[in-house]
């Protein structure tokens, strides 16, 4: 294991579909860092709760749940693979009944603690790009690098609808604008973590870039931090 001086961190943080992970899995590729997404993490957790008939709405409960869960984040070719208790839930934490939830899930202090203690083991073994919406607040506040990528609600629904209709789903434009919004509030206005821009953090307003332009420049910027 290295030590936590030597290791490169690469925080990126902001609202729902802003295209964090989109950039973040290019960054990493390109630089040879690990790629950790911990929105995963709790869509996971969400995952398990809905299946297993936990209430969302009881933190300790959750808690519990948690303890009792494996996740695990396994690297492969397109970014990663998301493992639960042995099982791959990669496609089936993106779903709509657990994107509905999340926010609920993750709202709770006793959740993520243990996220966090989960994330930052999972960032001492080597560089790391993770993105979420606390992470250059919270889980890695000695991130080298820390990104703030935001877009507009209408162009972050816009890509979302793309996204699915490629999937093959027939979405409403309408009800994912709605559904993004309601997801900026929750994770905006929760007590324990709230998503919010680090001082030391960059700003990157993405709504008229391409995802090479946002990686171009993170790249850049990352350039700039490692020869200081
Ligand atoms: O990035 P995402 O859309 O997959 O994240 C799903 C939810 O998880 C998001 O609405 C808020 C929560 N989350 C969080 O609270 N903290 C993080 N570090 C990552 C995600």
């Amino acid at each position: 294991m290295r030590t936590m001086e030597r290791l490169f961190q690469i925080a990126i943080d902001g609202p729902a579909a802003a295209g964090k992970s989109t950039v973040a899995k290019i960054v990493a590729r390109h630089l040879g860092f690990v790629y950790i997404d911990t929105g995963a993490m709790y869509r996971s957790l969400t995952y398990k709760a809905l299946k297993s008939g936990t209430d969302i709405n009881d933190g300790p409960q959750l808690k519990k749940l948690l303890d009792e869960t494996d996740i695990v984040l396994k690297h492969a070719e397109d970014g990663q693979k998301v493992i639960v208790d042995g099982k791959d839930v990669s496609e089936r934490i993106r779903r709509a009944d657990v994107t509905a939830h999340v926010s609920q899930v993750s709202s709770f202090g006793e959740v993520r603690s243990e996220m966090v203690h989960r994330q930052r083991r999972l960032a001492e073994n080597g560089d790391v790009v993770m993105d979420g919406r606390d992470i250059g607040t919270h889980v890695l506040p000695k991130a080298q690098v820390k990104i703030f990528l935001k877009a507009s609600v209408d162009e972050r629904a816009i890509r979302r609808f793309r996204e699915e209709e490629k999937k093959g789903l027939s979405p409403s434009l309408q009800a994912l604008k709605k559904a993004i919004a309601l997801r900026d509030k929750q994770d905006m206005e929760r007590t324990v973590s709230p998503l919010v821009k680090a001082e030391d953090a960059i700003e990157l307003d993405t709504t008229s870039l391409s995802i090479e332009e946002v990686v171009g420049r993170i790249l850049q910027i990352v350039k700039e931090r490692r020869a200081c």
